[in-house]
């Protein structure tokens, strides 16, 4: 098992390079399926949950290529086989996993796969992905804790998701690139990673019109070829990076950003008083000054991302005044909540809304990562808290942030692995 231990109180400096985004890769390896082909992803960052969908991967007879060095996936899914299931600790350790639903029925007519399962999160059904395979002419049946599903070729339709499920978007748009015909998603998912994902297909020979907005076109296509890509820069990694900047009131410099991906997050600090100057594909932040304490709700792209509400509720701690924070995307998202207070934050929680009381000092305390953004958190506060922090179960965090600690020690923080 391993910690991570961090002293607090130390200015942060210098420049770290953000990575690719988890959540465009993981549906990029996913749609590798659908070629048959070779397929290259560069600059991929070297996470657990990008091992883990590789695995899945693997386990239906794909061949993949891991090289730590260039960073580089080599993915051949030639040899991909319908009639293998991948093992279901995979699909339950990573609700990702399912994103192979859409492309495996594609191509192959049949997929059988675990029912993916709860999640500290929240419940997160599959009902929006099930609901778009039927409407693609697939049969879908439950039973046993496993989906399958089949169809002779998926047919093109109009597709209305009641909620702009992301997972649902992709899983659906990966389903049609190869259906007979055209399909529309409304009320698709906008996230920059749907744009990405899309980029890809459509390097890969697919017809995708409006990726990115709440209407998707797709018209299928006969087959689809291997091609390289290089992913979206990860915009929540970036974010949680600026935030541990402002709250240890730092200057840093952030390299790999999209502007316009970052709007949310960018807008909402600089409401909190957080100075900062964007050019081309970096940003400084001036992390000087108090953070003044604003509400947020987050919401589906283009608004507030639920995978920074945990971070931002870490820099609220220490605002000069009360903020409130409204999850309406996920029903159980506050479990750093009582992580914090154990810091000194002084955060209520009434259902979905979370009410933040700024206090002058955090305190070291021994916590533990909940979840991946949770544990991110957790970081955030222990660089501003008076003392030591020591953070368990950080296995959370490494499914989704690459070398962590590595990055923030090089930016000057005091911060260390322990195995226990
Ligand atoms: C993706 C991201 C995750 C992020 C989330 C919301 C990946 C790998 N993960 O997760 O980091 O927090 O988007 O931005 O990209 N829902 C249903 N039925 C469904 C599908 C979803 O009710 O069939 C609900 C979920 O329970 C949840 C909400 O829709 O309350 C949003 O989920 P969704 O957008 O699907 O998130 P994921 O794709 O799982």
């Amino acid at each position: 098992m391993e910690k991570i231990i961090i002293k607090g109180g130390y200015k942060l400096k210098g420049e770290v390079n953000i990575s690719s985004a988890k959540n465009s890769v993981l549906p990029i390896i996913a749609a590798s399926i659908l070629s048959g082909d070779v397929s290259i992803i560069e600059n991929a960052p070297m996470l657990e949950d990008v091992f883990v969908i590789c695995k899945v991967l693997e386990s239906l007879g794909a061949d993949v290529q891991l090289d730590t060095n260039t960073n580089c996936i080599t993915i051949d899914t030639k040899d991909i086989n319908s009639k293998e299931e991948p093992h279901s600790d995979l699909v339950r350790k990573m609700r990702a996993s399912f994103l192979i639903m859409g492309p495996m029925l594609s191509r192959f007519g049949r997929v059988k796969l675990s029912l993916p399962g709860g999640c500290n999160i929240g419940s997160r059904p599959i009902d929006l992905h099930l609901k778009g395979f039927s409407a693609l002419g697939a049969q879908i049946d439950l039973g046993h804790g496993y989906v399958e599903g089949r169809a002779n070729r998926l047919i093109g339709n109009k597709i209305y998701l009641d909620f702009p499920s992301v997972g649902a978007t992709e899983n659906i748009m990966m389903a049609a690139v190869l259906a007979k015909g055209e399909t529309v998603i409304e009320n698709s998912a906008e996230e920059p990673e749907i744009e990405d994902l899309a980029t890809y297909l459509n390097s890969m020979g697919a017809c995708i019109e409006g990726a990115g907005t709440g209407t998707i076109k797709i018209k299928g296509v006969e087959e689809l070829k291997g091609v390289r890509h290089r992913p979206i820069y990860d915009r929540i990694e970036a974010g949680t990076y600026m935030t541990a900047a402002a709250i240890t009131k730092s200057q840093i410099k952030i390299n790999g950003i999209n502007e316009e991906h970052m709007k949310p997050i960018l807008a909402k600090l600089s409401e909190c008083g957080v100075n900062m100057e964007i050019k081309n594909e970096s940003v400084i932040i001036y992390g000087e000054g108090d953070i003044k304490a604003v509400d947020i709700k987050t919401m589906p792209y283009p608004g507030f991302p639920t995978d920074m509400q945990a971070q931002m509720m870490a820099l609220l701690a220490i605002a000069k005044g009360t903020s409130i924070i409204t999850e309406t995307v996920f029903e159980n998202r506050f479990m750093h909540a009582p992580e914090l207070k154990r810091m000194g934050a002084n955060v209520k929680i009434d259902g979905r809304s979370a009410v933040i009381e700024g206090v002058k000092k955090l305190t070291g305390a021994e916590v533990k990562a909940t979840d991946l953004r949770a544990g991110a958190a957790l970081i955030i506060c222990a660089l501003a808290a008076e003392g030591c922090t020591s953070i368990s179960d950080v296995y959370h965090i490494d499914r989704g942030y690459v070398d962590i600690e590595n990055k923030l020690k090089a930016l000057g923080a005091n911060i260390e692995r322990i195995n226990y």
